[in-house]
């Protein structure tokens, strides 16, 4: 499955090492050629007894995981890696780690000159096709999370399909160069998950989500659910899509709010204006 990768662990660090500004490394690095899944071995890291900070980056994985139980097809020259954190979260606010890591990536991304943004829930959009993605897995206990997985995939130089886009060549065709190597994207994304995360513990759920919506590329979109009409108005601390519904009562226009759990629509990368579900 695709030629070997050499990822060097010594300009990683470096890089992160430049970028944080002090040496002392949130990260336990743990750097793989193949995996079947860096989620899953990082949990079994995990079980092993690894602290929380634990990283595991992959040059490839045979059975990469994505969303809703879909396939995550993972060739070389894309960017695989999971983090392990321990935040102090209810079970029902796991998705919040996912809208705090996706923030993070994008807005770190972003100030490397990357005009990313988010397509809801947990899709990095470029130049309307899929940059990448983000899976968290959460253990919990008694009703709270006890450790978290955090699961990123970008597109670097790996082939993608029609609705996807890398992140190399879209580079060379913007005539700039800031994220030069797979290294530097993994220490981009490191640092962005670390703000994310910090954004959520510190500020809270309602500064993330201010900060989240503000990225969220399907603002104002309108969205067809059942025959009728919504509007896309913003996404709620579970992670739930806000819409406002257009109907027509007996002679007045209301306009009352639904919620969309993740996973139950997707918002596709079509570009019409009106979708239908
Ligand atoms: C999505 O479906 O959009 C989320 C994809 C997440 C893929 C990443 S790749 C690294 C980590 N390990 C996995 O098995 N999945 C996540």
């Amino acid at each position: 499955m695709g030629t070997a990768v050499e990822f060097d662990q010594q300009l990683l660090i470096d890089t992160l090492k430049t970028e944080r500004k002090y040496s002392n490394l949130p990260f336990s690095l743990h750097i793989f050629d193949s995996l079947a899944s860096t989620n899953q071995t990082l949990w079994e890291l995990l079980n092993q007894g690894a602290k929380p900070g634990t990283v595991v980056i992959a040059t490839q994985q045979t059975a990469g995981r994505g969303q809703w139980g879909r396939q995550w097809v993972s060739p070389t020259g894309g960017l695989y890696l999971s983090v392990a954190i321990t935040p102090k979260l209810a079970a029902t606010d796991g998705y919040q780690l996912t809208l705090a890591s996706a923030w993070g990536i994008t807005t770190q991304l972003q100030k490397c000159g990357v005009n990313v943004g988010i397509k809801w829930p947990n899709d990095l959009v470029l130049s309307g096709r899929k940059l990448g993605g983000i899976l968290t897995e959460t253990k919990v206990h008694q009703g709270q999370i006890s450790q978290a997985v955090i699961g990123v995939g970008i597109n670097w130089t790996n082939p993608v399909p029609e609705t996807g886009i890398n992140l190399k060549l879209w580079q060379e065709s913007q005539n700039f160069r800031t994220i030069p190597c797979l290294e530097v994207l993994t220490s981009t994304v490191l640092l962005g998950i670390e703000a994310g995360i910090e954004c959520l513990t510190q500020g809270g759920i309602d500064i993330l989500l201010s900060n989240y919506v503000n990225l969220l590329t399907n603002m104002g979109d309108q969205v067809y659910v059942n025959n009728l009409l919504g509007t896309v108005v913003g996404v709620n601390s579970q992670g739930n899509l806000r819409l406002k519904m257009t109907t027509q009562n007996t002679n007045s226009l209301t306009t009352p709010e639904i919620v969309l759990e993740p996973g139950t629509i997707s918002l596709g990368y079509r570009r019409s204006s009106v979708k239908e579900f």
